[in-house]
């Protein structure tokens, strides 16, 4: 058993399949959710996917995710868009920083190729997670990416250690464990008692407090009048205007420029050429 540490990713293949994890598997077949991303086990989608999942709810990406694939469908499509209009069309997703990674990504990957599994990492915006879930979900590897919500239900239902993947049923695993921490085993009131697979044999939900076994969030400071408030603005405006007067917010202005997600042309803030 591997023990459950605040890890990003795990491999641990398991010759036996453990009963709970039998009845995730059989779970997720009948009863798993059905977003675009799982219909495709191209790395290029999955990135797409997992960066925008990043930070952001399902259903909040879905559309997003969807008007992406059918506007740039493979990364030599993305590698070769103007970044103007890739922030454009991330425009509402927020942290915009995660656009600008991925197209620098994606034109990592075109001129260089896709690095090695155990060097995905040096992509932009790719960090251990990321490269975990890219492993996961598109070559199907039985690596176990965690996220903050995979990480409470390992802590909550196998606080021994995970009992091993079962060969072949890495990519169930990894995309049944996020269903049942985004939709059952919720952070503040988990919803032990309608239905979630992992229920029978869990210590945290016997305990009667299975809120109080969750490993901590870091929390996230107040949105209104915040810098990425502020930057998200000046966004929205370039976005839908062209331009914004630089005058306006010049601290927000200022660090958009540094972070390359717009530029100066005289008086006003623009989105980048490239
Ligand atoms: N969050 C991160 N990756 C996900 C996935 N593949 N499905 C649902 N939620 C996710």
């Amino acid at each position: 058993m591997v023990p459950v540490s605040d890890c990003d990713a795990m491999i641990d293949s398991a010759s036996t399949t453990d009963p709970a994890v039998a009845v995730l598997i059989a779970w997720f077949s009948d009863q798993g959710a059905d977003f675009p991303w799982r219909q495709s086990r191209d790395r290029y989608a999955v990135l797409v996917a997992e960066v925008q999942l990043q930070s952001t709810q399902v259903a909040r990406v879905v559309p997003y995710f969807e008007r992406w694939m059918a506007r740039w469908p493979t990364v030599d499509t993305l590698a070769n868009a103007p970044l103007a209009e890739v922030l454009s069309a991330w425009q509402g997703l927020g942290y915009p920083r995660r656009a600008r990674n991925l197209h620098r990504a994606a034109q990592m990957i075109c001129t260089e190729g896709w690095p090695p599994a155990d060097r995905l990492t040096d992509l932009p915006g790719v960090g251990p997670y990321t490269a975990a879930a890219l492993r996961c979900f598109a070559d199907e590897e039985p690596v176990l990416p965690i996220d903050v919500n995979v990480a409470r239900v390992l802590a909550r239902r196998f606080p021994d250690g995970w009992p091993g993947t079962p060969d072949g049923d890495g990519w169930t695993i990894g995309q049944a464990l996020m269903d049942v921490g985004r939709e059952w085993c919720t952070q503040r009131a988990p919803r032990c008692g309608s239905g979630c697979p992992l229920r029978d044999g869990c210590v945290a939900a016997e305990s009667g407090h299975p809120e109080l076994l969750a490993p901590t969030r870091r929390r996230q400071s107040a949105f209104a009048g915040s810098m990425r408030q502020r930057r998200g603005v000046l966004m929205r405006a370039m976005t839908s205007d062209g331009s914004v007067p630089i005058v306006q917010d010049i601290d927000a202005a200022v660090s958009l420029v540094a972070d390359g997600l717009a530029r100066e042309d005289g008086d006003l803030l623009r989105l980048p050429v490239d």
